[in-house]
């Protein structure tokens, strides 16, 4: 497989190979005014990989105001990865670790002082990953999840 992957910002045209990514790699979809929605409000944060002209990985955020998840006093603004997946036979290449610090990168452009998630507790890969790019644990969100599993909630100052 030639190892050349770009990440760039999300086009409306992505909207079907990003959507059939999602459905393909996770139990949580959307639909396409969700997803464009978040692309119209926080575009910087909205991030596809692509390789030879298809996309094989994306990552989509939010950026909140609300309590600070390390106990700062008053409120902070936070960047929420809201999905993020990469095709099977894209990973482990670190494509997921780029999307992730890319975003990070723009939830500062956007003012953002922390990153945070939910991830399912069983999804090994995922918070493996989280673990490594610096994030931690830092609640447990009980039947978080439509199918009753918990969330973990991760986050990382950015
Ligand atoms: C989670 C996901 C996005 C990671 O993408 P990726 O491109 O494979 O991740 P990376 O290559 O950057 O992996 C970074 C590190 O995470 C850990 N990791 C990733 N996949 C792993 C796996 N299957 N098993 C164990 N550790 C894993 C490893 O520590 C890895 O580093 P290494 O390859 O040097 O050992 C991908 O597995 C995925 O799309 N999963 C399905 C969708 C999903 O679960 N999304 C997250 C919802 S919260």
């Amino acid at each position: 497989m030639q190892t050349t992957i770009s990440l760039r910002p999300f086009k409306p045209d992505d909207l079907e190979q990003v959507i059939a990514i999602n459905r393909t790699c996770l139990p949580e979809n959307y639909s396409s005014y969700f997803f464009m929605d978040l692309y119209e409000r926080y575009p910087a944060t909205f991030i596809v990989a692509e390789h030879e002209q298809n996309i094989v990985g994306y990552i989509m955020c939010r950026i909140e105001r609300g309590f600070s998840n390390f106990g700062l006093f008053g409120i902070s603004r936070k960047g929420h990865v809201v999905s993020i997946a990469v095709l099977p036979e894209y990973q482990r290449r670190s494509i997921g670790s780029d999307l992730m610090d890319e975003a990070m990168k723009y939830m500062r452009f956007y003012k953002a002082s922390e990153c945070f998630l939910e991830v399912r507790i069983r999804n090994a890969p995922a918070v493996q990953m989280y673990k490594r790019l610096g994030f931690q644990t830092v609640r447990i969100l009980h039947a978080y999840y439509a199918d009753g599993e918990d969330a973990y909630k991760m986050a990382k100052k950015i």
